[in-house]
């Protein structure tokens, strides 16, 4: 019976390779025989300095209110963004994360017979949401040198079936980072009938002289959207929340599909206040940098290859302490392991076609420390 009804489902959805995430702290704890403040988890390029203490407190206050529903149109959240950033509020959609902005394009805009466009080793949410509507993805080759997107391979792949285009910057699992105005110039190449969805996930950790404002944009691309999220510098991964910014017909449709109370209350205060603590901001910022450059140097004394990085995390090149490694020894899994044995959570990325390559989020310097010794030991052992 449960069978039959399974059969239901269409073939796309039964298709689906669940979306993996990083491993939970408590999980590797229980399973290690671990204190879970002795381990120390790299995994999902979290915000290692937590939230912002004035979200905090906004949120504290927003849950003496919790019997009631959130503002369906989180009135004040999209103020504060429109001010932030001087939009039009008719040009923002929020989001229950940014994950939940990618959904709603993928139910708006895709469906089979019209599918999406992105580059190997792009966010697995792409292949996902494009899967879950029916939609095909069409996956082109990454640029050889950063293992990020190639943008003439991408305009390339575009047919009359083509609905979106995803494109990450800087793009998750490698780190790596385009210009703004190669983008801008790959915008107006694109035919009018698909969507660039740019996902500036990470955009808040680019240096200012990497920074471009894709919001400008908007007034003469009504086939642009930007994602933003407010998981990773802000802060605010537990909340789930994030928006999107596009041509205020885009933006219409979006909210169609949209749940009414997709952002809940507490998402709605801590993230409109964590909008304007640009101290804290700073600070994530200012953390970032230095771990960056602390676990790049860690890392290659190690003698293994560091991606340069634009985010908040690393792309760490295992074979290059086993150049003959094939696909099949997977070492960043064999790696992953033995950190986790020792307390470490990090991410493998196989299922991102990178094999023997392992990310590693950006820590506090006491975590990229403890990383960097459990990972020369590891390498002591895998490499002696
Ligand atoms: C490139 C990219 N986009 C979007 C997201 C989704 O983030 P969230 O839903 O937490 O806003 C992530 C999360 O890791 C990401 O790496």
């Amino acid at each position: 019976m449960a069978n039959d009804l399974a059969q239901r489902a269409p073939d796309y959805i039964r298709a689906i390779a669940p979306y993996q995430g990083g491993r939970p702290i408590g999980e590797i704890a229980r399973r290690f025989g671990f204190r879970e403040d002795q381990i120390v988890k790299l995994a999902s390029n979290e915000n290692p300095l937590g939230m912002s203490p004035k979200a905090r407190q906004a949120m504290l206050e927003a849950s003496q209110d919790l019997g009631r529903y959130p503002d369906g149109n989180g009135f004040e959240l999209k103020q504060a963004i429109a001010k932030k950033f001087g939009l039009p509020e008719n040009t923002i959609t929020l989001g229950n994360g940014s994950n939940d902005i990618l959904e709603l394009v993928a139910h708006t805009f895709l469906k089979p017979g019209v599918g999406s466009v992105y580059s190997d080793h792009s966010f697995a949410v792409y292949a996902l949401a494009t899967q879950a509507v029916g939609g095909q993805s069409v996956v082109v080759p990454a640029d050889p040198k950063t293992l990020g997107n190639d943008l003439s391979a991408l305009a390339a792949a575009v047919t009359p079936n083509t609905g979106v285009i995803w494109l990450a910057n800087p793009n998750n699992p490698t780190g790596s980072f385009l210009p703004g105005a190669e983008i801008r110039t790959f915008l107006k190449d694109l035919p009018g009938s698909v969507l660039l969805v740019l996902d500036e996930a990470y955009t808040e950790f680019l240096s200012p002289a990497d920074r471009y404002n894709a919001f400008d944009w908007i007034a003469d691309a009504p086939n642009l959207l930007i994602s933003r999220s407010f998981s990773k510098a802000y802060g605010l991964a537990g909340l789930r929340v994030g928006y999107g910014v596009a041509h205020p017909d885009v933006t219409d449709l979006l909210n169609r599909v949209r749940q009414p109370f997709n952002v809940n209350s507490l998402a709605q205060a801590a993230a409109t206040a964590a909008l304007f603590d640009e101290d804290f901001l700073k600070t994530s910022y200012d953390c970032n940098q230095a771990g960056l450059v602390q676990l790049t140097k860690g890392l290659e004394a190690l003698g293994l290859g560091v991606m340069p990085s634009r985010g908040n995390f690393v792309l760490v090149d295992l074979s290059t302490r086993q150049p003959n490694a094939k696909p099949i020894d997977a070492l960043g899994s064999k790696v992953f392991d033995a950190l986790l044995a020792k307390g470490v959570i990090t991410r493998p990325v196989g299922n991102y076609g990178l094999p023997n390559h392992l990310r590693v989020s950006i820590g506090t310097a006491a975590e990229n420390e403890a990383f960097l010794k459990a990972m020369g030991q590891v390498a002591q052992t895998l490499w002696p």
